[in-house]
């Protein structure tokens, strides 16, 4: 099997950075998610590299719906990213990092008042969504004496080779403005007195394996750059969204790396600014390529099975990493302390949860395995932890975080207690 750099094999086992697996997992618990900090940090270096290298207007905008945890934020703010956020705790995240206000973009098709009221409040830029979102974005403004910087949300009617439900560009998609009605928008908010539209603002779609989309999307976006010229904006920011996929299935993905990707749309945005003589910052707002790698997922084999196939159960399932459930994700699996035995059976790794598509990984060939072996699910730093649940009243599992050679928990598990705490008896229960 082909390993990331940061994961390796030493004495039989899988190691991530300087540390063992099945040391982890037995000093931590299963099941346990695992981050390398230091990779997390090599992962921002390549891709802000990569686009700094063609232009230094560069602004990375950490999307914080991959990975929430505020040890990350704080990672990814120390390197001087900010965040594209979606909701108010994912601002709230962002500024207990240590990232000012104006380093993040307020995104999402479905704002409530809080979090317009929000946005003005700590003077968060938005981007908006609809025409009515732009006006209650200005009343809100004007309500508290303010005015923030916009930009728009154009949907560039662009497919993407992804899974149709992470495709967010898409002319039927609910993301956006279509081009055909963006002009208007940015009229109407140029005769608003509270709102000020300096920027341009797309995504795509997400886990996409190919550079030309991108390249079709800056295109898009310095046309409309072009006419709001016209209108008399100079824009100052064009962001481009996140969505450069990673390589889940290492010995078949063809993914392009950030050079190429760089290597695609600064040439498109380059041309594009000098021809209209503007110098826009150019933004970015990648997820999963920040950290989906950094991350494996440890679960123990509760016991095996032979029916009409070979399964090992093991004690995750898609309450804690549902892609391959919702997504038919692949994501590699490793018997950590068996890393090095031939792969002579296989097994479909299946979780506790009460559903049949709860499966971790369908058919993969794997050392014969038996009960309380460690198995590690690679990738699993993106939408990982971020959308688990306490599907079937089971509480959440911890998070270890390692720089070098310290590791230490950056979330606790939850406990049963966690489960019912929030829980409140309806007084005639009582
Ligand atoms: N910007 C916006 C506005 C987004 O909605 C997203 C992701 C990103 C940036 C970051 O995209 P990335 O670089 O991570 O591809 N749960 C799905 C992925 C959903 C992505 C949602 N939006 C999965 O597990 O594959």
């Amino acid at each position: 099997m082909i390993l990331p750099s940061h994961l390796s094999v030493r004495n039989g086992r899988l190691a991530i950075g300087e540390h063992d697996t099945v040391d982890l997992a037995r000093q931590f618990g299963t099941p346990l998610y695992v981050t390398s900090e230091d990779r997390i940090r090599e992962n921002f270096n390549r891709l802000s590299g990569a686009l700094t290298a063609h232009y230094p207007k560069i602004r990375v905008l950490y999307a914080a719906k991959a990975n929430g945890n505020l040890a990350v934020f704080r990672t990814l703010a120390s390197m001087g990213a900010g965040a594209d956020v979606f909701s108010a705790g994912e601002v709230a995240l962002a500024l207990a990092s240590g990232m000012r206000p104006e380093s993040l973009l307020f995104n999402g098709s479905s704002k409530t008042p809080s979090d317009l009221a929000l946005a003005v409040e700590k003077g968060i830029r938005v981007s908006v969504d609809s025409p009515d979102e732009l006006r209650q974005l200005d009343a809100a403004a004007a309500m508290a004496g303010k005015t923030v910087d916009i930009a728009f949300r154009v949907n560039p009617a662009i497919e993407v080779p992804t899974h149709p439900k992470i495709a967010t560009g898409l002319a039927t998609s609910k993301f956006g403005i279509p081009a055909g009605q963006i002009l208007d928008a940015y009229r109407e908010a140029l005769a608003l007195e509270h709102v000020n539209p300096i920027g341009i603002h797309c995504h795509i779609g997400s886990q996409i394996l190919a550079v030309e989309p991108f390249a079709r999307e800056v295109e898009v976006l310095i046309g409309v750059a072009r006419d709001l010229i016209e209108l008399g904006v100079d824009p100052k920011f064009i962001d481009i969204g996140g969505g450069l996929g990673i390589p889940y299935h290492r010995e078949t993905d063809r993914a392009p790396t950030p050079e190429e990707y760089a290597g695609a749309v600064m040439p498109v945005f380059l041309r594009g600014i000098k021809e209209l003589g503007i110098e826009p910052e150019l933004w970015v707002e990648p997820g999963r390529w920040l950290v989906a790698d950094s991350t494996i997922l440890l679960t123990r084999v509760n016991s095996v099975k032979t029916a009409h196939k070979a399964f090992a159960n093991v004690d995750a399932g898609f309450n804690l990493l549902v892609r391959p459930t919702m997504y038919d994700s692949y994501h590699a699996v490793v018997a950590a302390n068996k890393a090095d035995a031939p792969a002579v059976q296989e097994y479909s790794v299946t979780g506790p949860i009460c559903e049949t598509g709860d499966i971790l990984a369908k058919d993969r060939m794997l050392p014969e395995l038996a009960a309380g072996d460690i198995i590690a699910v690679l990738d699993a730093g993106a939408y990982g932890f971020a959308m688990s649940s306490q599907y079937n009243s089971r509480p959440r599992c911890a998070e270890v975080l390692l720089a070098g050679d310290k590791a230490a928990l950056m979330r606790r598990a939850e406990t049963v207690e966690d489960l019912t705490a929030p829980m409140v008896t309806p007084p005639w229960q009582e």
